[in-house]
């Protein structure tokens, strides 16, 4: 009975009236509305019904002015968010459980953007710790130059797995391990040299990773930058009268806040993983100045954090409680099983190709016209956007199961059907601007039109739900509203067809806007656009 309804009911109480009463004597003294809304009174809820010439006048021309800007602000401005993310572990698999940290990570942070935030990507690389141990040994033991070499990270990845099968009846590799560990932290030269060529041959599969996702960082400082930064936390936090010694390892004792002992030396006097990030988050806050720093991981690794921002905030630094943990839930494939040859973990960069593959057939029995570098460059698109648009439909904090299937299902609510009611948009501004068909604004006439530019209006409030909640599947469910409300336009409505140039001309108009609305959603999403599918 409106488009947006106050209810009335909350009031009663305070002002000792009965609900209709109040929605009465509210839309009786309501100023401002000026043509742009109207308002009705409907028990007790006081509804307001948006007017046909605010829809395409007001609306329409703002959202055609500020293009693909419409929906943003400039709420963060002058201040920096940090936005740890992606973060793999070198010589370990980059998982299908990376994918969540890596779009995300990287949503968030073209979210924070679009609100005007300075946004610092940092990717957190687990280039240090006790899987070198793990890698050098199973190297020493079962690996040789050449062959590492050539499989690059899929051979890290078989030395191991192997390593993990092995020790289960072995367990005296794992003290092996730390024994490397161990002397690589005292500075061995032959192992240090071993860890510089698992990272080279790493970075060349994250590489490949990032450039088919279109994410660039900022800085990839990982745990080992940290390495001469964590005496000075470990000193402070033995000032502070917070360390204490427990079986030899030196702890943080957090029962008092309901939590297990925060780990920071063990008996050997090596450091751990907390001990890393609190001397990484101290040297954010020196180099950055940050307003927000933003983890995402795995909700795996929540008390993790909880124990870690509870030891800054016990030692006294300021900015303790603008750090952020965004945690997401689990992922597993379902329907058909994607193999690999290195046991039971699934590759991201499995995964993506897969999907790209799979995608280039499509497109090969849809629109065969297409063909070369260009059908290359779409299914790529396509394939990689399927991926990212399935897993981000998602709430991220409940599990998931990925089906290779419903993400490429081109009818459905997917990757490839917004991106292709996208291109579809392209479409109709590729003819008109060969026309020479004007867009122009005025009162919207059909009941598609005026629910398409509600739509387009929420925009605004969606990109800033989605900043507030760290939660970017809000923006992809706002896309498949859209393209709903675009594509029964398209149907309903002749566009480019209509038979008097006004309509023509408005209605060309209403497709701009959807243009640029999506255009940025989709972006907003790590979401390669395509002019054409
Ligand atoms: N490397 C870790 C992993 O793969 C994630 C690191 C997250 N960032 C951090 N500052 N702890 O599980």
């Amino acid at each position: 009975m409106g488009d947006i309804a106050l209810p009335c009911f909350r009031f009663s109480r305070e002002l000792r009236q009965a609900p209709p009463k109040i929605a009465s004597a509210i839309a009786e003294n309501i100023m401002g509305l000026e043509g742009s809304a109207t308002c009705s009174v409907v028990g007790g809820y006081l509804n307001f019904r948006i007017s046909e010439e605010y829809l395409g006048g007001k609306l329409l021309s703002e959202i055609l002015e500020r293009g693909e800007d419409y929906g943003g602000s400039d709420e963060g401005k002058g201040k920096t968010v940090v936005l740890d993310y992606s973060s793999p572990n070198v010589a370990k698999p980059f998982h299908i459980g990376h994918l969540g940290s890596t779009v995300i990570g990287h949503s968030l942070k073209k979210l924070h953007e679009f609100y005007g935030y300075k946004c610092v990507g940092v990717n957190h690389l687990g280039d240090w710790g006790t899987q070198f141990g793990k890698m050098i040994v199973a190297y020493r033991k079962w690996g040789d130059r050449e062959t590492v070499e050539r499989e690059g990270a899929d051979g890290l990845v078989a030395l191991y797995v192997r390593f993990h099968n092995e020790a289960e009846n072995d367990p005296s590799l794992e003290d092996e391990a730390r024994v490397e560990f161990h002397k690589m932290e005292q500075g061995d030269e032959e192992d240090l040299a071993l860890r510089k060529w698992f990272i080279e041959l790493s970075f060349r599969e994250y590489d490949v990773i990032y450039k088919k996702l279109g994410i660039e960082f900022d800085s990839y400082a990982g745990e080992s930058f940290y390495t001469d930064k964590m005496d000075e936390q470990v000193e402070k936090l033995r000032e502070c009268g917070l360390l204490k010694v427990d079986n030899g390892a030196s702890i943080v004792d957090l029962s008092e806040y309901g939590m297990p002992p925060c780990l920071i030396l063990r008996s050997d006097g090596s450091t751990l993983y907390p001990t890393r990030d609190i001397a990484a988050a101290v040297y954010r806050a020196r180099t950055y100045d940050f307003d927000k720093c933003i983890y995402v991981t795995a909700a795996a690794q929540s008390l993790h954090f909880a124990q870690w921002f509870r030891v800054v905030d016990l030692m006294g630094y300021p900015w303790a409680d603008r750090l952020v943990h965004v945690p997401y839930g689990m992922v597993s494939i379902g329907g058909e099983k994607l193999a690999t040859r290195t046991g039971n973990v699934i590759l991201l960069k499995d995964l993506l190709s897969t999907a790209v593959d799979k995608v280039s057939d499509i497109i090969t029995v849809k629109n065969p016209s297409l063909s070369g570098k260009e059908k290359d460059e779409i299914s790529e698109a396509v394939g990689v956007g399927a991926v990212i648009f399935h897993y981000l439909l998602n709430n991220r904090l409940r599990d998931m199961s990925f089906s290779m299937e419903d993400a490429l299902n081109f009818d459905g609510n997917t990757g490839p059907y917004a991106m292709y009611s996208y291109a579809r948009t392209c479409s109709i501004k590729r003819r008109a601007e060969a026309d020479g068909i004007e867009p122009l604004c005025g009162t919207v006439s059909t009941e598609e039109e005026r629910q398409l530019l509600l739509t387009l209006s929420r925009f605004g409030e969606v990109v800033k739900e989605a900043v507030d909640e760290y939660e970017p599947s809000l923006v992809t469910r706002y896309i498949l509203d859209l393209c709903a409300d675009f594509n029964r336009f398209y149907h309903d409505c002749k566009i480019l067809n209509a038979e008097d140039d006004e309509t023509k001309r408005m209605r060309l108009a209403e497709t701009l806007a959807v243009n640029a609305v999506l255009g940025r959603a989709l972006s907003l999403i790590c979401i390669k656009k395509t002019e054409k599918i």
